[in-house]
């Protein structure tokens, strides 16, 4: 099968499973996509995927990844490779608020440990996991260029530093409350990205 007749299949196999850009999310694509010359879409997997992730519910499932190939005109495989490679790309579902916290020195020797255990104790999971409700994830990563508000998170877009255990109270709350998917694209990637 031609690869291009492949990616047709994958397209309408997409469309059937729902796993299809809303028409705002493909413009940005699609814009994203124009700023490389014809035969180098591959540029454009990096944004396309947070674009991806940011749609498709906070992860990329294989079928979200055999789709931005099919759009990218690449193999499925060349996604797999940078979208496993990049531990802001999440392979498996997450709450709708990944609560990313740094661990690298300054963070840690500002208490990120603590934070992470107030965490895990505010939200009766580990870290690595999410709440029952689908609400929030933990998560520790590596320094987020912050070191001098540590400790800090990072949800989504927003960073969230200098913390103290009142301040995560008031950002669990606040993001509670507001209940929606928080995405790297937050900030009108219509024009950022
Ligand atoms: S050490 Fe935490 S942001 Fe750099």
């Amino acid at each position: 099968m031609s690869s291009q007749v492949k990616g047709t299949q994958v397209f309408n196999d997409a469309k059937r499973a729902g796993t299809v850009f809303s028409d705002e999310a493909m413009q940005t694509v699609q814009k994203i996509i124009k700023r490389y010359p014809e035969g180098k879409h591959k540029s454009a997997l990096l944004p396309v995927l947070h674009v991806a992730q940011a749609e498709f519910g906070g992860w990329l499932s294989p079928e979200t990844m055999d789709y931005v190939a099919s759009i990218l005109k690449i193999q499925p495989i060349e996604v797999y490779e940078v979208a496993s490679f990049y531990s802001m790309y999440n392979l498996k579902p997450v709450g709708k608020c990944l609560l990313e916290v740094c661990r690298t020195s300054s963070c840690w020797v500002r208490g990120a440990e603590d934070i992470v255990n107030y965490l895990e104790k505010k939200l009766g999971v580990k870290e690595g996991e999410t709440t029952p409700d689908g609400m929030f994830t933990i998560k520790t990563v590596e320094c987020l260029g912050s070191c001098g508000t540590a400790p800090m998170l990072q949800c989504g877009a927003s960073f969230h530093e200098n913390l103290t255990f009142e301040k995560v109270d008031t950002i669990i709350e606040q993001y509670r409350s507001q209940g929606k998917q928080r995405s790297y694209t937050d900030l009108d990637y219509k024009n950022t990205l």
